[in-house]
C-alpha cells in the first residue's frame, strides 16, 4: 500500500483526510506540532497503518528522516488565514514558504507531492469575473502571498499537483469556525441573527469531506493529473454572501438577516470559480451546501463549543 507523509495532518483538513486514508488502508505518517486541538487524531492512534510524530516542519533533520520511503507528500502544515499570519509574520514565512522550499529540495525523483492552496486571490478588483486556473492570483495578504509563492515552487517539481481550494465548510476533528459557512451557521444558531456586509460578494465553497475525496482522487489518478493546478470547489455553490445567509435561514428559520451598508469586507473576493478542469478528470463532489449546513447546525445544537480558532 502507498506510504503517505502529511505535514499539518492534525489540522482542519488533515484530520479528516488522515481518517479517510487510514480507513482505505493507506500507510499514513503525520508530523504536526499540535497548535490547536491536541486529540484530533487520537482515534487513529490504535491503527497499525498510522504513525504520529509531534514535531515542527522547520526541523530539517526530522523532515529528511520522514521523507524516506514515502510515495506521496501532502504538505498541509501552515499558518492559515490572514489574521494569524499578521500576528506571526516571521513564523508564517518560515512555515508556509521556507519549509516548502526545503521539502522540495529533498524530494527524490519518484516522490509525488500534492499541495493545497487557496483560490482567494482570484477575482480581486474584477467584479463578476468567472475564474479558472489560468486566471491570475493577486493575493492581498501575507498568508495569500506565501501560499502563491509556495505553489509556484511546488509546480517546478515535475511530480506535483496543486489544489486551489474554495472556502471549506463542514465538521472536522479539529474544528474551525472562522471559515465563512461554519461561522455563519454558528452565529445563526447562537444569536438567531446574521449581519452581512458587502452582501453581493460572491464566493465558492466546498465540504471538507469532498476536499479529502479530491486528495484521494489525485493519489489514485496521479499520472494523468500531475503537473497541473486544479480549482477544487462545489460548482453548485458559487453563491453571494446573501444567498448563503438565505440558505442558512431556510434551516434556522427564525434567523434575522441584517445588511450592514457601511462595513467593508477586507477580503475583496467577488468571483465565480470554474471547477470544470477537475470535473473533466472524473472528480465529482458528494456533499452539497444544504447537507453541510444541516451537519453544522446539529454540531452547534448539541453543544460543540470548545473551539480554538485561527485568530
Ligand atoms: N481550510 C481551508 O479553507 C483552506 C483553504 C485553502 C487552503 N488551505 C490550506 O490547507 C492547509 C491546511 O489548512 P487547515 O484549514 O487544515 O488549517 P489548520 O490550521 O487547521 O491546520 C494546520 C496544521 O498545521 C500545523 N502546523 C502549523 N505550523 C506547523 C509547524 N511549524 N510544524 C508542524 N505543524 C505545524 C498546525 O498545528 C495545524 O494542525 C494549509 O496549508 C492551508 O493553507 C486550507
Amino acid at each position: 500500500m502507498k506510504n503517505i507523509l502529511i505535514t499539518g495532518g492534525a489540522g482542519y483538513l488533515g484530520s479528516v483526510l488522515c481518517t479517510d486514508l487510514i480507513n482505505l488502508g493507506f500507510k499514513v505518517t503525520v508530523i504536526d506540532k499540535l497548535d490547536f486541538k491536541k486529540d484530533s487524531l487520537a482515534h487513529l492512534y490504535s491503527k497499525e497503518n498510522f504513525e504520529f510524530i509531534k514535531g515542527d516542519v522547520r526541523n530539517k533533520k526530522l523532515i529528511n528522516k520522514l521523507l524516506k520511503n514515502k510515495d506521496y507528500i501532502i504538505p498541509l502544515a501552515a499558518l492559515v488565514g490572514a489574521p494569524l499570519c499578521i500576528k506571526k509574520p516571521k513564523e508564517t514565512i518560515e512555515v508556509n514558504l521556507k519549509s516548502i522550499i526545503f521539502l522540495i529540495s529533498k524530494l527524490k525523483r519518484n516522490q509525488k507531492i500534492i499541495f493545497a492552496t487557496t483560490n482567494s486571490g482570484y477575482g480581486i478588483g474584477e467584479k463578476n469575473k468567472f475564474c479558472d486556473e489560468n486566471s491570475e492570483l493577486k493575493p492581498i495578504s501575507l498568508y495569500g502571498r506565501t501560499k502563491v509563492d509556495a505553489e509556484k515552487l511546488v509546480l517546478k517539481n515535475k511530480n506535483s499537483i496543486s489544489f486551489r481550494l474554495a472556502t471549506v465548510f463542514g465538521f472536522s476533528y479539529r474544528m474551525r469556525t472562522d471559515l465563512l459557512v461554519n461561522n455563519l451557521v454558528e452565529l445563526a444558531y447562537k444569536k438567531r441573527k446574521l449581519e452581512i456586509f458587502e452582501p453581493h460578494f460572491r464566493r465558492n465553497y466546498i465540504h471538507v469531506k469532498d476536499v479529502s475525496r479530491a486528495f484521494i482522487f489525485a493519489i489514485n489518478n496521479f499520472s494523468k493529473m500531475k503537473n497541473n493546478i486544479f480549482n477544487v470547489g462545489l460548482s453548485s455553490a458559487n453563491l453571494t454572501k446573501i444567498q448563503l445567509a438565505k440558505k442558512i435561514k431556510k434551516h434556522i428559520k427564525d434567523t434575522k438577516i441584517k445588511i450592514l451598508k457601511n462595513k467593508k469586507d477586507p477580503d475583496k473576493r467577488d468571483y465565480f470559480v470554474s471547477n470544470k478542469k477537475i470535473e473533466k478528470m472524473g472528480f465529482k463532489t458528494k456533499y452539497d451546501l444544504e447537507r453541510g449546513i444541516k451537519e453544522l447546525f446539529n454540531l452547534y445544537k448539541n453543544g460543540y463549543t470548545k473551539l480554538k480558532n485561527n485568530y
